[in-house]
């Protein structure tokens, strides 16, 4: 009886983690870089002149990446209204959309590592390349100003 318990909770258990992965998957881990390593260097040392770094950008430019992040860029469809990967599409994605108020991730990365992903995609996960097809570069730099901004630290 105790055996078949048990056996049951596991089941249980095992159910809920199957259907949970389904509806939500869990971010791949955030901190672990996405740009390849022979390419990385030079993703680093990519810049723009908007801004000497995107956590510095004016309220200017983080305002027109808000339009561009939940417009045209489609952004919030999968990263959220609250940029905490929750969006509508992001809910059936495994791996889970990048979580932007996660401060530790965005320690991580290089402005110029996040324009490389925006610009490539991150191979095997739902973010595909978003530049040039859905948004210039210019507006990548931008929205990654304001993706920036959800860091409240
Ligand atoms: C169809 C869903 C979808 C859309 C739309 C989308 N993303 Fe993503 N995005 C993801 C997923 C999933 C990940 C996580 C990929 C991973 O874990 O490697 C991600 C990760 C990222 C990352 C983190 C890269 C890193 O270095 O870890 C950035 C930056 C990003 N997206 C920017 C954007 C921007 C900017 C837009 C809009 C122009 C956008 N995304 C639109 C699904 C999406």
């Amino acid at each position: 009886m105790k055996f078949s318990m048990k056996v049951l909770g596991m089941a249980t258990a095992a159910m809920f983690l199957t259907t949970g992965l389904a509806i939500a998957g869990p971010e791949k881990d955030p901190e672990k870089a996405r740009v390849p390593a022979d390419q990385r260097a030079a993703a680093k040392k990519d810049k723009t002149d908007l801004y000497k770094k995107a956590e510095d950008a004016s309220p200017e430019i983080i305002a027109e990446g808000k339009a561009i992040f939940e417009g045209k860029g489609t952004c919030v469809n999968c990263h959220g209204k609250d940029g905490d990967g929750n969006g509508p599409a992001g809910k059936v994605l495994n791996p889970g959309p990048r979580d932007f108020t996660n401060c530790k991730f965005h320690k991580k990365r290089k402005d110029g590592e996040l324009m490389w992903v925006i610009k490539n995609g991150s191979p095997g996960t739902g973010m595909v390349p978003l530049i040039p097809a859905t948004i210039s570069e210019e507006e990548g730099w931008k929205v990654i100003a304001y993706e920036r901004s959800f860091c409240k630290d």
